[in-house]
């Protein structure tokens, strides 16, 4: 009875939800900001250098995050295929996450290393190539792009105000670093590299 009431008064309806939201977040939101496992690095971690950095916006134009999640979750079916569970000490120096949440393919948190670069520029120029029954997307534009090098430090500025450990000699450096490359080099540099702080331990 008393329901009703609340429910088609949106008066009342609105607060309460407001209340019941700010709770949850009160719980599981705000203790995640004083939890020192959340924000600091793990041991080893170093932020992206210039190509990676490239690449991994590459990642971001390409849609793949929209296919591929970043994230193990720590389930035996997952550490089993995937290695060991994402952990978040990962990802601070990532602005924005890539987690992701819907798998088309398989996720790929820890896939640095596990094929070789000639691999993996094979499968991204066109996967059925290497993986007859693939259905994921051909890339072949990524080999003749180059990469815009104009705008590499400036990013890595950006980053810094987030607290991002660039230095300024990165930072003066990442034009040159990335000049001429092609978009497929800064794909691969990025992709090599995912997850294996952690992998190689
Ligand atoms: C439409 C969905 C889709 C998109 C978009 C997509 N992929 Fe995939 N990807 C897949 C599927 C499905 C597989 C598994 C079959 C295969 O290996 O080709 C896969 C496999 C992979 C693998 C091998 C993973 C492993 O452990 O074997 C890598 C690496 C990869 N994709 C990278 C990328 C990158 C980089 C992009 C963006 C440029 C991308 N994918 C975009 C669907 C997608």
């Amino acid at each position: 009875m008393n329901h009703d009431i609340i429910e088609k008064n949106l008066g009342i309806m609105i607060p309460l939800i407001v209340i019941a939201i700010s709770f949850g977040f009160l719980v599981e939101v705000v203790p995640l900001f004083f939890d020192k496992k959340m924000q600091e690095p793990v041991e080893g971690l170093m932020p992206h250098t210039a190509l990676e950095l490239e690449g991994r916006d590459i990642y971001i134009r390409e849609g793949c995050h929209v296919c591929h999640t970043q994230m193990i979750r720590p389930f035996r079916a997952e550490t089993e295929r995937y290695g060991h569970y994402s952990v978040a000490g990962e990802h601070v120096y990532e602005h924005p996450f890539l987690w992701g949440s819907k798998r088309t393919g398989p996720d790929i948190a820890r896939v640095g290393g596990r094929y070789s670069d000639d691999w993996q520029r094979a499968h991204l120029y066109n996967p059925r190539n290497v993986v007859p029954e693939s259905k994921m997307p051909s890339y072949p534009w990524l080999f003749t792009a180059t990469v815009n090098h104009k705008l590499t430090g400036d990013k890595m500025e950006a980053l810094r105000a987030v607290g991002v450990p660039y230095t300024d000699a990165d930072i003066a450096g990442a034009a040159d670093a990335v000049k001429g490359r092609t978009e497929i080099d800064a794909l691969v540099a990025y992709l090599q590299q995912l997850g294996t702080v952690l992998k190689n331990k």
